[in-house]
């Protein structure tokens, strides 16, 4: 999968699919699975890392995790967002911090956070034919202006304007998080290139959820969440019963002894 083929999907009427991934066991997982495309998002920052923000995490540690996702993806579209202040300061530092990502990991494309606010820099990576995708709505590196990352974003006229700049600008796609469903719907039908919902409903082109949240690993449970499976308590199990087997020497047995 690559950029055009993911605009392409819009017209098609093909929903798209991403989740995030940090690892080569997640990633290759989706990637068998057939996703359009691996998010590397930036909150590694907390499902990996375990901060309460995406703040902290650098830039180093984006590529440090995008290199390895895309190295072990063989199919979809992976993309590596640009983490709080690599790219906020100047058009100038994102193209060069952009450039990284894309010199040092081997992703097709990178995400930052904003539209209006970002749009000249958007228009300069473009520029540089960095596909980028915008993210407008509920945006986490902003959490100390916002109060709160749950915090649903209801400013139609603002979410409009902030996802026709993103587009205008040159954007290839915009992530549309915590919005009111009618509202993603009418920006879906106002702009050409897909919007990838998380918490804002069923009208948009895409979905994405973070992968932790969505395998039931993290413990995160938001309205908007439908866990597919229980993965911590399967992996809580299997740890229970290999203390339990190792203390009541049940394991190693004949079978697995050389
Ligand atoms: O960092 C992330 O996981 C994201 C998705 C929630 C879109 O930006
Ligand atoms: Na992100």
């Amino acid at each position: 999968m690559n950029v055009p083929e993911f605009v392409d999907a819009k017209a098609a009427g093909r929903p798209l699919t991403m989740l995030t991934a940090y690892d080569c066991l997640w990633a290759s997982i989706m990637d068998e699975a057939g996703v359009d495309s691996i998010l590397v998002g930036d909150s590694l920052s907390m499902v990996v890392q375990g901060h309460d923000t995406t703040l902290p995490v650098t830039l180093d540690q984006m590529i440090y995790h995008g290199e390895i996702v895309a190295r072990s993806v063989k199919k979809a579209l992976v993309i590596v967002d640009l983490p709080f202040m690599s790219y906020q300061v100047s058009s100038r530092q994102a193209v060069k911090n952009a450039g990284r990502i894309f010199k040092e990991t081997g992703a097709g494309a990178v995400k930052l956070e904003g539209g209006v606010k970002q749009a000249r820099t958007i228009e300069k990576l473009a520029e540089c034919d960095l596909p980028v995708m915008a993210h407008v709505g509920m945006r986490p590196q902003s959490v100390r202006k916002l109060g709160k990352m749950s915090a649903i974003q209801r400013d139609e006229e603002q979410l409009l304007a902030d996802a026709k700049a993103a587009e205008s600008a040159g954007a290839f796609s915009i992530v549309l998080e915590l919005i009111p469903a009618d509202i993603a719907k009418t920006i879906s039908e106002e702009i050409s290139i897909p919007t990838i919902g998380i918490g804002a409903g069923s009208h948009c082109d895409g979905q994405v959820l973070v992968g932790p949240d969505m395998f039931g690993l993290s413990g995160f449970q938001p309205k908007f969440l439908k866990k597919y499976a229980d993965v911590r308590k399967i992996a809580l199990e299997a740890t229970i019963e290999y203390i339990a087997d190792v203390q009541s020497r049940k394991f190693p047995d004949e079978s697995h002894s050389h």
